[in-house]
């Protein structure tokens, strides 16, 4: 930890001198959540905090969809996301063209897309959801079916907590989708844990747990239950990152890190900072109609 310290002092004497703000997402490295973050939270989270903020410069720490995000819900001010690599498996396994082409075979049937989307995604879509409100997102479409884009796992979550029925689509996130059912059990059983995981896990894996909720829901969930040991059954930084806030809980393994969010690191947030790179751009049509999808969601809940 030592050796992040000049790197971390660097960023914010940088970040001072820009008026910049520094957001990072929970699946963030420590030394980036606490070193250098001025707002933590999830994407959404994130996106709002962007346009709530007073300034005009912002890094986003995390995959490019929220800092698209961001851009959405702040057009006018300058979102930076310090590498490009920074991707998603869920963003990246659908395209504009193929919510079209859906729409085109289930004539009149809403599209319901997760946070998880490119901008030009979100812009073909009636409303956007989280993990944290996607039941209430689609029983608020008052249609008997709806299109659910575009995690497969977290569709088979929601259509088991509503009767609406839905039409997938088969993305996975690459990362919770290697969590097995033998895991989650051997963590119950050898560390006598309490087992939490996020709806993007298989639906094996969710019927092992104690509680299904995102990333927001799982830090309530902690402090409700304050268990003594937890595996939480997601991205590993998240529980690098909790540790600090739940010191009499226990956190045990099994542990996959999202290899896009790891693209951020603080070599490349000073560089965001001293070069201005690289800002995040949304065609205005995009934006508007993206922006719409968003809304409606941010309209009837987190
Ligand atoms: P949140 O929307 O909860 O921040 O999750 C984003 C994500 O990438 C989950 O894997
Ligand atoms: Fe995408 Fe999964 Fe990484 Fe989240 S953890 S950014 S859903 S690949």
């Amino acid at each position: 930890a030592a050796m992040h310290l000049p790197w971390i002092d660097a960023i914010n004497r940088l970040k001072k001198q820009r008026g910049a703000v520094i957001m990072a997402h929970s699946y963030q490295s420590p030394e980036i959540f606490h070193g250098v973050a001025d707002v933590t939270g999830d994407s959404l989270g994130l996106a709002q905090a962007a346009a709530d903020c007073d300034a005009d410069l912002i890094v986003v720490c995390g995959v490019h969809f929220m800092a698209e995000s961001a851009k959405i819900l702040a057009p006018h001010k300058t979102i930076l996301i310090p590498s490009m690599e920074a991707g998603c498996s869920l963003a990246s396994s659908i395209t504009a063209e193929d919510v079209r082409a859906l729409r085109a075979r289930h004539p009149g049937v809403p599209v319901v897309s997760y946070a998880n989307t490119s901008a030009a995604v979100k812009a073909e879509s009636d409303a956007i959801c989280t993990s944290a409100n996607a039941v209430q997102i689609v029983e608020s479409m008052q249609s008997s079916k709806v299109i659910f884009l575009p995690d497969q796992f977290l569709g088979r979550y929601v259509a088991s907590q509503t009767d609406v029925e839905l039409v997938l689509w088969d993305g996975r996130c690459e990362v919770h989708e290697k969590f097995t059912a033998q895991q989650a059990r051997h963590a119950r059983e050898r560390f006598d844990a309490r087992l939490v995981a996020h709806p993007e896990c298989s639906p094996e894996v969710l019927a092992e747990v104690d509680f299904v909720g995102s990333t927001t829901a799982m830090g309530r969930w902690l402090e409700r239950e304050k268990p003594a040991r937890v595996a939480l059954i997601t991205e590993c930084s998240m529980a690098d990152n909790l540790r600090a806030q739940f010191p009499a809980t226990e956190f045990v393994k099994p542990c996959q890190l999202c290899p896009h969010m790891q693209q951020i690191t603080l070599p490349n947030i000073y560089a965001a900072l001293r070069d201005l790179k690289h800002p995040v751009e949304v065609p205005a049509d995009i934006g508007h109609r993206a922006g719409a999808a968003l809304q409606r969601m941010l309209a009837i809940g987190r």
